[in-house]
């Protein structure tokens, strides 16, 4: 089994003294449908810097948790998973380029269109984050890191999206690293595909062999950070994968894995009949609860399609799991769950209403701890059910609500939930639609 050296742990604990750099929703979009290869050159270089350092910082974060939870088996491993894709990634080759083609790379080019390229330098406070609960730092200024260094000369310069020159011919070994780097990233992710079970793994020995009863505040905001950050870092290696291989360029309206477009109503439809489905299936069910949508046909704005499935899905799951075991699942006819699309400037509001008897409130603080569920037994943790980010069992991991509010404030939203206990909930998911705050860091 793979170790890391004591010199790479080294080099990690260097590059975990400096801040990761936000990357917006708007600067990922900005690379259009078909960047130049010197384009994507930029972007893979400072992924090459970026990626390490947010992988470093998770690295140091494992070894650091309390009360001898960073001494299970199952946390080792995963600590292992990030210290190797950090060396995969800085042991990369890069190609060596003359004078000229280094100076054509720094040359301002023209975006798709034509027009000169205006590079988004600043992003705004992310609307949904309380002040301190994560370090976001703005992109091209400065931030102080941890050691109260001013970060200024390491951020300078380190920009994701710079347009090179499309109509050049640039040399065969810039697509060469190009297509390296994305295989490298390719292989990582699919490491990393079952860090969240295997994480959850690593609390249930730590609570076996501990004695623990529930996780403390200290290791609920560790999994908050630590989650967010693998949600960032997921989302920069799958946009860039993408990117590269081009894999999106069959669908319109795609960067990558942002669909510019991405329909409100298609998605809700979709995880509508995944919920019921799914529910069917668990309670063995003629029908499932229904659920009336009301939504605008042509709702469209910017969004990672896949991120808002997850949640829909994942609200749907708990509302009709909840209406089938209020009201008993030997009905025939069950109260209609109801979801409501609301089209603001700001932000594009669902609300999933149902009548499954709500929640005591007393217990909805403990509603957005990771694994906190009322589902008598947990499922086993099979490994590789996560091995497609978003497939999952119909209830039992605690992780559905902690995990989609995540999704949701990664680019600014928020998941919030009201319920009247005896009657039903309603979950509130809001989305920002100006997708230019930064991204939650650390
Ligand atoms: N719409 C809802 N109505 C009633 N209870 C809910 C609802 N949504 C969530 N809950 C409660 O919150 C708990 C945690 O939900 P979640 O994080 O999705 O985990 P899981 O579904 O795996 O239990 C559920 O077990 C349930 O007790
Ligand atoms: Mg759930």
């Amino acid at each position: 089994m793979w170790k890391p050296s004591e010199r790479l742990m080294e080099t990690i604990r260097h590059y975990a003294s400096f801040p990761a750099t936000g990357v917006s929703l708007r600067q990922m979009v900005q690379f259009g449908d078909r960047p130049s290869t010197g384009t994507l050159f930029r972007a893979s270089q400072f992924l090459s810097e970026e990626l390490p350092i947010r992988l470093a910082h998770r690295v140091q974060d494992l070894g650091e948790l309390p009360d001898g939870l960073s001494e299970m088996p199952s946390i080792k491993k995963v600590q292992d998973w990030y210290a190797q894709s950090f060396e995969e990634i800085i042991n990369l080759p890069r190609p060596s380029l003359t004078q000229e083609v280094r100076n054509r790379l720094l040359r301002p080019g023209r975006m798709n269109d034509g027009s000169p390229s205006k590079i988004l330098s600043e992003a705004t406070q992310n609307p949904s984050i309380r002040e301190g609960q994560y370090r976001s730092s703005t992109t091209a200024n400065g931030t102080i890191n941890g050691n109260g260094k001013s970060a200024a000369a390491a951020a300078a310069g380190r920009r994701y999206f710079v347009p090179a020159d499309g109509n050049v011919e640039w040399p065969p070994e810039l697509n060469d690293y190009n297509q390296r780097f994305s295989r490298t990233l390719q292989q990582i992710k699919r490491r990393h595909d079952s860090v969240v079970t295997t994480v959850a793994q690593g609390i249930l020995e730590w609570k076996r062999e501990r004695q623990r009863m529930q996780i403390d505040s200290t290791i609920q905001s560790f999994l908050d950070r630590f989650y967010m950050s693998r949600i960032g870092i997921r989302m920069l290696i799958g946009q860039h994968i993408a990117l590269t291989e081009q894999t999106h360029v069959k669908h319109p309206n795609y960067v990558g894995i942002i669909c510019t477009k991405t329909n409100v109503r298609d998605i809700a439809l979709e995880a509508i009949e995944n919920a019921r489905f799914v529910c069917e299936d668990y309670y063995g069910l003629f029908e499932a609860p229904k659920v009336q949508l009301v939504c605008r046909e042509d709702l469209n704005f910017m969004y990672v399609p896949g991120h808002l499935s997850h949640m829909l899905f994942e609200t749907l799951k708990n509302s009709l799991r909840a209406v089938v075991e209020q009201h008993g699942a030997d009905r025939d006819q069950f109260p209609v769950t109801k979801v409501i699309v609301a089209e603001g400037k700001e932000d594009i509001t669902i609300k999933i209403t149902d009548e499954g008897g709500g929640i005591p409130r007393s217990a909805i603080p403990l509603v957005w701890t990771y694994m906190y569920t009322t589902v008598e037994q947990t499922p086993s943790l099979d490994p590789d059910f996560d091995k497609s980010d978003f497939k999952a069992p119909m209830a039992g991991f605690g992780y559905g609500l902690p995990i989609s509010r995540l999704y949701a404030r990664y680019f600014g939203g928020d998941l919030k939930l009201i319920s009247m206990e005896g009657y039903g909930t309603d979950v509130y998911l809001h989305l920002n639609r100006l997708s230019s705050s930064s991204e939650p860091l650390q």
